[in-house]
């Protein structure tokens, strides 16, 4: 009789234990919570030919979408081609995508998976691997599409059933159906009050509607469960909650959730890494005082071997060793993405679409040439989707190039996209004093 899953995919190989364990492992690779790889490596080594215990584990190192994981997925991937002939074709679905990942073919994993979720649509791994590879490939159709083409296939009682609700309503926001994100994303919650991704979703909605002051509000009165010990996506959402913050005003707030929520102690996580660079840069625009809050930032970029990845974190650490004037870090840095730029790989497909234009301005921000910073943002600034993140990541582009315009003196350039600003987001205070000031010749890096 073949071994089902929770949700009645058929496992293979699975012991009672193993199975329990998996599901154990998912439900926190779900919520975000803990150490999945801990709770599947310790099944796995009671069962080392549990085929989806080696997939869970592969597909979760991989939502960090750096270099590090890379050497552990290889490893994992070898064993799991060693076990094919275990393996049902759900998991030999998987191995190719796993298989794909390891040797850079982002895309090809991304788009294993989605067959792999077409074939088996109660396949929650499948479903939050290939959610997570859409959000690392700003694919926002996908993100909304992977979620609704399974969606017949549930019921509000299979298990894990809210989590889907949860990616459906960041799918939606992403496409900027605000509305029904905002009520996926509150029924998700309803369904788990604990759900981060969910919150998450609905911190978007509040985002791209520039409602910051009830999204201080719904954040902070969450926090006790969404911040939760253990919960490994704090960082994010503390990090919504202190652009709320900045964009209001509130900049000591915003400058201590920095402190305790986004970057509470070193890390040299990519993903945390960015969302401090991100909440800097958007301060350093500002000319807002931070400390020496950038040198722990720039010091572990310069160390730890992540260079040339991903475009998209890419971006990040030459934001970093701009803002420090670290002119050989950040030299360094720009050889590498363009020697990217000519390399095979989903990558180096992003380098060349997105990643050099917008490493190369930071880098001439960072020089003081906001004329080259211009003109090398201007012709991208509305393609930025293939290196990834969400739109509210993205924002910092176009931030960068309004800034750069004013520096540069090209202020009908920088108040026309001040106006293309206000009008799609009316109720951003931030952007209303940005294009005042700018209209009134008043630099704003100096009244900030
Ligand atoms: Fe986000």
């Amino acid at each position: 009789m073949t071994t089902r899953d929770a949700r009645g995919e058929p496992v293979s190989a699975a012991t009672s234990s193993s199975l329990a364990a998996y599901e154990a492992a998912l439900l926190q690779f779900n919520s975000y919570m803990n150490d999945p790889v801990a709770t599947i490596d310790a099944a796995l080594a009671e069962q080392p030919d549990f085929v989806m215990g080696h997939v869970l584990k592969a597909e979760t190192m991989i939502s960090a979408w750096e270099r590090s994981v890379t050497g552990p997925v290889r490893e994992t991937r070898d064993r799991l081609v060693a076990l094919k002939d275990k393996a049902n074709a759900r998991e030999r679905g998987h191995i190719a995508a796993i298989d794909a990942w390891a040797d850079g073919d982002w895309a090809g994993y991304k788009r294993r998976l989605d067959i792999v979720s077409a074939e088996h649509p109660r396949d929650l791994l499948a479903l939050q691997a290939g959610h997570l590879s859409d959000f690392y490939h700003g694919d926002r159709d996908n993100l909304r599409g992977r979620v609704a083409r399974i969606l017949p296939a549930w019921t509000a009682d299979t298990p894990g059933y809210s989590y889907v609700v949860g990616m459906l309503a960041f799918g939606l926001e992403e496409n900027g159906d605000y509305g029904r994100a905002e009520e996926t994303g509150r029924h998700a919650l309803a369904l788990d009050p604990f759900d981060g991704w969910a919150q998450h979703a609905v911190a978007h909605v509040m985002e791209m509607q520039a409602r910051q002051a009830e999204g201080i509000a719904f954040m902070e009165s969450a926090a006790d469960r969404w911040s939760r010990p253990g919960n490994a996506f704090a960082f994010h959402n503390w990090w919504h909650t202190a652009l709320y913050n900045m964009d209001q005003g509130n900049t000591d707030r915003a400058l201590a959730i920095y402190d305790t929520g986004v970057r509470p102690a070193p890390s040299q996580l990519q993903l945390e890494m960015v969302d401090a660079v991100a909440f800097l840069w958007r301060m350093h625009l500002r000319g807002l005082e931070v400390g020496d809050r950038w040198a722990d930032l720039a010091d572990t970029y310069a160390r730890t071997g992540e260079e040339g990845f991903y475009a998209f974190n890419d971006m990040h650490a030459m934001m970093a060793y701009a803002a420090t004037g670290r002119t050989t870090d950040a030299d360094r840095l720009l050889t590498e993405v363009e020697r990217r730029a000519t390399a095979h790989g989903t990558n180096g497909d992003m380098t060349r679409a997105v990643g050099m234009a917008v490493v190369g301005a930071i880098h001439a921000f960072g020089r003081g040439d906001y004329a080259r910073a211009t003109d090398l943002l201007l012709p991208v600034r509305t393609r930025t989707y293939p290196f990834g993140g969400s739109h509210a990541q993205r924002d910092i582009i176009q931030r960068t190039l309004v800034e750069a315009a004013d520096r540069a003196g090209r202020t009908a350039l920088a108040t026309a996209l001040l106006q293309e600003r206000t009008f799609l987001k009316p109720a951003c205070p931030f952007s209303w004093g940005w294009l005042t000031r700018i209209r009134s010749g008043d630099a704003v890096r100096k009244v900030a």
